[in-house]
């Protein structure tokens, strides 16, 4: 079992608490049609969604007629992916690991690994992480990566966002370490309908706490410019490396949100 890292009590016990609201099933359904348009696979190939979250990606492959493997470490994600699965009437096979601990050789047509689900880990944990998913394809099989682009949020990253979750309101204080390119963020919880939009800057962390705030968690999460992102790939193994801003082919730039690499065995 792979060491703990930075941000894994956040993902174990926060991040469940309000994925819904961040991970929508309609955007997975239009990602999945991009990515299999590209990766043109034959029915009943084999995919890796990797984390995959409650399964939006996977029951949306699996609904394709694919045959998908999702791994995740959150037991309540999984749990959730499973019911999730019988509802849509569709079979997965669902695997509660570390993605550092994957060991599958050369069994997938398509391996993803969706929605900033990179940089948790140390930079030569992450770049492990990477060749894990080199070593899960086949031959000819293709790669899909989607995380935050760094150039982007650098420059944009808002000190405070507010999200409405199911009743409450949830309150995230980002701060960009530009030293280390690690984004901070603190996680609270606000009780009832009276925050939906940002209040004024605060400035320390645990200070002027509006009553009723409740601290859920803390993440720190690596973020990547494109350049670094790929050459942690090492192209020189991949027959061929695309770059995109967002998983519906938009070219990338520096103003892109996202970071798509699409890589061919
Ligand atoms: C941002 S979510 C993305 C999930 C999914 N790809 C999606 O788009 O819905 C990140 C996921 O990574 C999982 N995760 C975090 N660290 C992990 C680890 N070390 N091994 C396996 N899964 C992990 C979390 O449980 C969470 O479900």
């Amino acid at each position: 079992m792979a060491d703990v890292f930075q941000s894994e009590r956040f993902f174990r016990e926060a991040w469940p608490q309000f994925s819904r609201a961040f991970e929508s099933p309609s955007d997975a359904a239009s990602e999945v049609e991009w990515i299999t348009g590209l990766a043109a696979l034959a029915a009943g190939a084999r995919v890796l969604d990797a984390p995959c979250g409650f399964g939006r990606h996977s029951i949306e492959l699996a609904r394709r007629g694919f045959e998908v493997t999702g791994v995740d470490f959150s037991e309540t994600e999984l749990e959730r992916a499973r019911a999730a699965a019988r509802e849509a009437g569709v079979t997965l096979t669902l695997a509660c690991q570390d993605i550092r601990d994957m060991e599958f050789a050369g069994e997938f047509d398509l391996a993803v690994n969706l929605f900033s689900s990179i940089g948790y880990f140390s930079d030569d944990e992450d770049r492990l992480v990477l060749d894990r998913f080199w070593r899960a394809l086949k031959a000819g099989g293709l790669f899909v990566l989607d995380t935050r682009n760094r150039d982007q949020i650098v420059r944009s990253l808002p000190p405070e966002e507010r999200k409405r979750v199911n009743g409450w309101t949830l309150r995230i204080e980002n701060a960009f370490d530009p030293a280390t390119s690690r984004w901070r963020a603190r996680w609270s919880r606000i009780a009832g309908p009276g925050a939906a939009r940002p209040g004024p800057p605060r400035g320390g962390p645990d200070e002027k706490r509006a009553a009723g705030e409740q601290l859920i968690g803390e993440s720190e999460i690596r973020l990547y410019s494109a350049h670094e992102l790929s050459a942690m790939l090492r192209p020189e193994r991949w027959s061929r490396v695309e770059l995109y801003g967002g998983l519906d082919g938009t070219p990338f730039s520096l103003d892109a949100p996202r970071i798509v690499l699409v890589a061919r065995k």
